[in-house]
């Protein structure tokens, strides 16, 4: 069984994704990781975001691969390494490349194989898996996903303002809603959710009596 979580960063996505996965006993797959890591890559190698073809030839020649929940790019552990801010930024820049797009949606796919899977991202619903049997799409009020951004920055030790990260959400919400290649938005047979008056435990509890009521 395959049971997608979508929907734009600040919504719960990661934790409920991958806590639902443990109840499960499921894989899990956190492909803005994916992403991230591609972006990281780059960044490494100074190559410009912006340039498509050049960012295309770097990303199939990138291993990429989960252990126990932590991303190894080439061998390494970059876990932390891309959840920085200029990453973060960055990721959603190589996100529009249909280059990128495609390679890493043959590994999303490949990941799948023989198994069951819960998946988060941004089109696992609608490109990646449409023929998924459990597909959520998550949302929140843009404040709500920001102050719970603030916390998880917070508790790294970095203190920034609400404003400027209000104002960082708005921009990577804009890359990847409007984006020519597989932007933002719910699947048409998926289950919308507002988490923003929701805990994560809430939220993670509902996914996980609606996925019993589909395996029933
Ligand atoms: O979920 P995240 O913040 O780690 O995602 C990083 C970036 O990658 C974000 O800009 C959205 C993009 N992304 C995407 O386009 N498609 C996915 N399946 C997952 C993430």
């Amino acid at each position: 069984m395959i049971v997608t979580i979508d929907g734009p960063a600040g919504t719960g996505k990661s934790t409920v994704a991958k806590t639902l996965a443990s109840r499960l006993g499921f894989e899990f797959l956190n492909t803005g990781a994916m992403y991230r890591a591609v972006a990281y890559a780059c960044l490494q190698r100074e190559i410009d975001l912006a340039d498509v073809e050049a960012v295309g030839q770097v990303a199939p020649t990138l291993e990429i691969a989960f252990t126990k929940s932590r991303l190894i790019l080439d061998g390494h552990d970059v876990t932390e390494a891309i959840h920085g801010q200029e990453v973060t930024l960055g990721a959603s820049v190589v996100a529009a490349n249909p280059l990128v797009r495609g390679c890493l949606v043959a590994l999303q796919q490949a990941a799948a194989r023989g198994t069951s899977l819960v998946t988060e991202g941004r089109d696992q619903g609608t490109v990646v898996f449409p023929e998924a049997e459990c597909k959520f799409f998550l949302t929140a009020s843009p404040v709500e996903r920001a102050k719970r951004r603030q916390l998880e920055l917070q508790a790294k030790g970095e203190v920034l303002p609400l404003e400027d990260l209000l104002s960082q959400q708005a921009l990577r919400d804009e890359r990847d809603q409007t984006r020519a290649c597989s932007p933002l938005q719910p699947a048409e047979d998926a289950i919308l959710i507002d988490t923003t008056a929701m805990s994560l435990e809430e939220v993670t509890g509902y996914l996980e009596s609606l996925v019993h009521q589909r395996l029933a």
